[in-house]
């Protein structure tokens, strides 16, 4: 039987950005006294790195209104006296608390433990780790080389001063871009970080916004040079995820009579591979009140259904702009004209989960013609996806994300395995979603 036809209509705010939000607890270690973060990410993740920095000596208290906005007073002692959890740290899923703080405590005097769950086991960190022994840091590997859990030992714990060093990055990773530089805050000399294509930069963003003084030479390359004092505190409002903001971005352009309004979303060039994907398809895209909000570029973003879309190629030079929104962008390459292509973007295959099988895998069983590539795939679009299959989400919040946005465009329901896993990045999506269907 075939399911009623669904759209969405009306206003969303989404939650703040994990990104910033993971930053901002992190960054606000190099600090003394105390910093005002509003809005922050909602996300189990934003909440692995909150108790981090607790166990490491910050005083985070946190507070909500009615719209349930969480605000944090974050008392911080300064870069210079914090202390080693003798429990260890526990990123859980976050690859970006657990690569962050391994930047900062390489110029701790002390060891900590670093682990996570079963899947940010999986992950590889040797692309931070080793980058941080140049600098003078050593890591011992406690069951699989490469992998967590691992014990770091700041190079001032083996009366070693971390030293600066210059870095021409294999990946275009703003994790180990941004773990590096954390570590040249506490490095002898200057530390360079040259990416090898543009990134997210929100960690230059929030250094200007909180006063860290560097050399960028913009988009590539960020050096930095020792924090002799500590930063004053600061403010910060988070504006909202434009990864959580895609799936109803997506949802709208595929389903007929859909005209949503998302609001304040962060638009970063880093991160708007959506938007001019979903222009460059055809869809009815527009941003609405463009400004700049405690440093980052924000807008409303508009998505009217405008009908069938055209196929389109994301390719290694634009994948970073959009790494977390590969899945849910490839919805529109099911239903649009022609063939949709993903090429460059082997790094889903280290994210939450195997993101290219795990995707191929989906589709094909929702009724969509995909070949896998060593580095993407490719889907040729039909006018209708069956659906009727059950949506295997290999506790990656993304895929359980995108599966539930798959199941409104099926034509049979689409079962979705696990949805527990989405409060890794957004634990009100379905609340969220079902604000805005009507079915
Ligand atoms: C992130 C960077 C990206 C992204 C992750 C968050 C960040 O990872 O996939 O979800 O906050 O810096 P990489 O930098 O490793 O690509």
């Amino acid at each position: 039987m075939l399911k009623p036809t669904a759209k969405l209509k009306g206003e969303l705010k989404v939650p703040g950005d994990k990104s910033i939000t993971h930053r901002a607890f992190i960054f606000a270690a190099f600090t003394k006294g105390v910093s005002e973060i509003d809005n922050l990410s909602p996300a189990a993740d934003c909440y692995s790195t909150i108790e981090c920095m607790r166990m490491l000596g910050l005083d985070i208290q946190l507070s909500d209104d009615k719209s349930g906005r969480v605000k944090a007073m974050v008392k911080s002692p300064g870069h210079f006296h914090l202390h080693p959890s003798q429990q260890g740290l526990f990123a859980g899923n976050s690859g970006t608390t657990i690569r962050l703080l391994s930047g900062l405590l390489a110029g701790q005097p002390f060891k900590v433990k670093l682990d996570g769950d079963e899947s940010l086991r999986s992950r590889p960190m040797k692309r931070v780790i080793e980058p941080l022994n140049r600098m003078g840091v050593c890591v011992a590997w406690i069951t699989k080389e490469g992998h967590a859990p691992f014990v770091i030992e700041g190079a001032p714990a083996n009366d070693l001063e971390l030293t600066g060093a210059k870095f021409q990055l294999a990946v275009a990773s703003a994790q180990v871009q941004t773990a590096l530089l954390l570590a040249g805050l506490q490095a002898d000399g200057k530390t360079t970080v040259e990416l090898p294509a543009p990134v997210r930069d929100h960690t230059v963003r929030l250094f200007r916004h909180i006063g860290v003084s560097m050399v960028v030479d913009e988009p590539l390359t960020t050096a930095v040079k020792k924090l002799t004092e500590p930063l004053p505190p600061f403010k910060l409002s988070v504006v909202a995820d434009i990864s959580s903001a895609t799936f109803f971005m997506v949802a709208a352009a595929l389903l007929p009579g859909s005209e949503i309004k998302l609001l304040s979303v962060g638009i970063n060039k880093g991160r708007r591979l959506v938007i001019d994907v979903l222009k460059e398809m055809g869809a009815d895209l527009s941003l609405e009140n463009e400004c700049e909000y405690d440093g980052e570029p924000v807008a409303d973003v508009v998505v009217r259904y405008a009908g069938r879309l055209r196929a389109v190629t994301i390719d290694g030079d634009n994948i970073a702009a959009g790494i977390d929104e590969v899945p849910a962008l490839s919805l529109l390459g099911c239903l649009a004209d022609g063939k949709f292509t993903v090429s460059g973007a082997a790094e889903l295959r280290v994210k939450e989960s195997d993101r290219l099988s795990a995707m191929v895998a989906n589709l094909r069983a929702a009724g969509a013609n995909v070949n896998e590539l060593p580095d993407g795939y490719e889907i040729e679009g039909q006018n209708r996806l069956k659906g009727g299959s059950v949506w295997q989400t290999f506790g990656d919040h993304r895929l359980a994300m995108t599966g539930l946005i798959a199941n409104l465009v099926c034509q049979e329901t689409l079962a979705v395995d696990d949805t527990t896993c989405i409060a890794v990045s957004y634990p009100t999506f379905v609340e969220d979603l079902n604000r805005l269907l009507i079915v």
